[in-house]
């Protein structure tokens, strides 16, 4: 277990022994891909900040992250068995469980910020404004609303599509690259954070739709074709699966690109970039 995760089970001796810690923690430690934290610590490390410094940021980004999955496959929703190589939250628990699970989660995520004993207190109460306002109804959740609204849609608009992105996925990530930024005090560059998050937000949805018909059950730890189930409109209703390819390493490249007008050190953002292209 490397520092990080091992940081995240000692934080969850504080949560009384419960059938909700149990759903939290299934879901949680699951072995997710840990992009978001990585996000900030590759921001840190350009910094030669010690990623430690982000552990509590990045828990609580992890802990909004996992809530919105374990909601997101409810039935209500998505309505997957698998996530993270495992039943889903509500498929190992009950629905019940997995909506008090996410509520615990999105909870908890604001006083693990609150517990960062190294941020000062303006640090971290712009960290909680910036999670609170990105996950929420102006966030997160707006695009979650729009990707279920726009079942069975047949937009031709890519508009349409780039509006659920930025939203459902794009506003997290830009909530990783805010947080590195915010501990490493870097706020004069903010327009870089933004566009670049939004950026590989984007990417990263498209790239998860076109996985979605080309990748199996297995390598993916969730449902194939899950998107073709629910009729969601996706990447691949504007795109065939060449073209999207071929844009999706158009605009990888793109990020490179971005990253090398920046006046700190982004290898650590590079690499994580290419992570990504590789998954
Ligand atoms: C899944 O995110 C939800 C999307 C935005 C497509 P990840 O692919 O980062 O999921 P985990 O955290 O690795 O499980
Ligand atoms: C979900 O998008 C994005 C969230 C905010 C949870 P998807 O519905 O495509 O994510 P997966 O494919 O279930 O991981
Ligand atoms: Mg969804
Ligand atoms: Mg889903
Ligand atoms: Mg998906």
């Amino acid at each position: 277990m490397n520092d990080f995760e091992l940081f995240i089970k000692e934080y969850f001796s504080h949560f009384k022994a419960s059938r909700i810690k149990e759903a939290m923690y299934y879901s949680l430690a699951a072995g997710g891909k840990r992009f978001r934290p990585s996000l900030i610590f590759a921001v840190l490390e350009g910094f030669k900040i010690d990623p430690k410094k982000g552990y509590h940021a990045a828990l609580a980004l992890e802990m909004v992250h996992t809530y919105s999955l374990i909601h997101d496959d409810l039935p209500a929703m998505d309505d997957d068995d698998y996530r993270r190589g495992k039943l889903s939250c509500h498929k190992a628990f009950d629905e019940a469980t997995a909506i008090l699970a996410g509520d615990g989660l999105l909870s908890a995520a604001f006083k693990v910020i609150c517990d960062d004993k190294e941020l000062n207190n303006d640090t971290k109460v712009a960290l909680i404004s910036d999670l609170s306002e990105l996950c929420g109804a102006n966030g997160m959740i707006y695009g979650q609303c729009l990707d279920l609204e726009a079942e069975a849609s047949q937009s031709n608009d890519i508009a349409d599509l780039y509006e659920i992105d930025d939203y459902k996925t794009g506003c997290l990530f830009k909530c990783a690259m805010l947080m590195g930024m915010r501990i490493a005090k870097d706020e004069a560059n903010y327009d870089f954070y933004d566009t670049f998050a939004h950026k590989l937000g984007r990417i990263f949805q498209m790239q998860d739709d076109l996985f979605d018909i080309i990748k199996t059950s297995e390598e993916m730890g969730k449902p194939s074709q899950s998107d073709l189930k629910n009729a969601k409109l996706t990447a691949l209703n504007y795109f065939d699966k060449d073209k999207l390819i071929a844009l999706l390493n158009t605009e990888f490249a793109e990020l490179h690109t971005l990253l090398d007008k920046q006046n700190f050190n982004t290898e650590y953002l590079k690499r994580l970039v290419d992570k990504i292209k590789e998954r």
